[in-house]
């Protein structure tokens, strides 16, 4: 059933190409001008009479509905609120009629996300639910429902659902903006023909492991690893954290690079291993200031870079190269080798990684 590999944990990420794949053909024209979505079926007017998404989820699904707020602000330019399920229900929101509430979850049971889909209905919201399980509690309750079909996630923690997400979300984020007009047909064509190779590249992030795997081993042993970086790169970052703390029990924190010296920079200290990712162009030099700044406390860096780029080694310790895509699309696979580095080190440290202790897959309690 674990199909020759150690663990579904590590099945699931070697998944993902062909996850990722499932969900992005259906709706993905041939000549990758548009995207067609037959269960949304949306009018220009319908999208326009939106003034406010909420995407609300637990977890990593929050943190893949993190980069959906990228996605739709940036491409549909819709004000776009995000919140845990569990504050979002208990803090009286401001929604009505021209609120879209979208909820995501891989499991579609996670009660608090149910619980704040109900309550968004009860508010008058039109709500649309992102999950992976066909006929699951949240889909059956929201209006409409796009799935990530990322097949069976059995591994407790979340790898291939959360890919799914970020492309179903990007999928989303690009049918808005077609029908709002956001974004040129040349742009739209560029980006759909990086979305179409997508796939193809998330295969090659697995491609060649064994440096994650020295990392990994190098550093299983520390108290603490942090995760930095800016824009959509932060919220990987945040993704990558939790991977490593809830299955390698290692305390992990994300910051944004930004906000380290606001207080966080007092923990960088000799041989701390921070975790840098540098993907987007906009924000570059920034945490190349950010990094540099952590180096001159002696931490440990590996960097995570597109393959393109040839000025992050200068200043880290170690790289990890990805493929250059759109950096739009980047965190698909800046995530890979994040997910890869916390299967080693709690591979190393000699833990369960498919049935890490306290955690259940599905959290149908509140
Ligand atoms: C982490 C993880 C959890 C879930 C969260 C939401 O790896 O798996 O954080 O993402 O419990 O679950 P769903 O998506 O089923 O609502």
């Amino acid at each position: 059933e674990k199909g020759g590999y150690e663990h579904f944990m590590l099945k699931e990420i070697y998944e993902q190409p062909k996850a990722v794949r499932d969900t992005i053909s259906p709706r993905l024209n041939k000549d990758n001008t548009a995207i067609v979505l037959n269960e949304l079926k949306w009018t220009k007017q319908y999208v326009e009479a939106f003034n406010k998404v909420y995407i609300i989820a637990c977890g990593t699904a929050y943190h893949a509905g993190l980069v959906g707020k990228y996605y739709i602000e940036k491409l549909a330019r819709i004000p776009v609120e995000i919140d845990i399920a569990s504050e979002f229900r208990y803090r009286d929101p401001i929604i009505d009629d021209h609120t879209l509430t979208i909820v995501i979850s891989q499991s579609g049971e996670t009660s608090d996300t149910l619980a704040a889909l109900k309550e968004s209905k009860r508010l008058g919201a039109k709500t649309l639910a992102v999950t992976n399980v066909v006929g699951s509690s949240i889909a059956r309750e929201a209006d409409q429902v796009m799935y990530t079909w990322a097949g069976p996630e059995i591994a407790v923690a979340s790898t291939k659902a959360y890919t799914t997400q970020l492309v179903t979300m990007f999928i989303l984020a690009m049918y808005m903006s077609s029908l709002k007009g956001t974004i040129s047909p040349e742009r739209t064509h560029e980006l759909l023909t990086e979305l179409r190779h997508l796939p193809d590249q998330v295969g090659r992030t697995l491609e060649d492991v064994e440096p994650i795997k020295a990392f990994a081993k190098n550093y299983a042993y520390n108290n603490d690893v942090f995760y930095i970086g800016r824009s959509l790169d932060y919220y990987v970052a945040l993704e990558g954290a939790l991977k490593l703390k809830e299955i390698s029990y290692i305390h992990a924190e994300a910051y944004a690079a930004g906000e380290l010296k606001h207080g966080t920079l007092a923990l960088i200290e000799s041989g701390v291993p921070v975790i840098a990712l540098a993907t987007q162009k906009s924000v570059y030099e920034k945490t190349l200031s950010n990094i540099k700044e952590v180096k001159a406390r002696d931490a440990v860096i590996i960097g995570i870079a597109a393959a393109d780029d040839n000025e992050l080694e200068k200043y880290v310790d170690h790289v990890i190269k990805v493929p250059t895509t759109d950096e739009l699309l980047i965190p698909l696979l800046t995530v890979v080798p994040l997910q890869l580095l916390a299967y080693y080190a709690a591979i190393t440290r000699g833990c369960d990684v498919d049935k890490p202790r306290n955690l259940a897959k599905s959290v149908t309690v509140e």
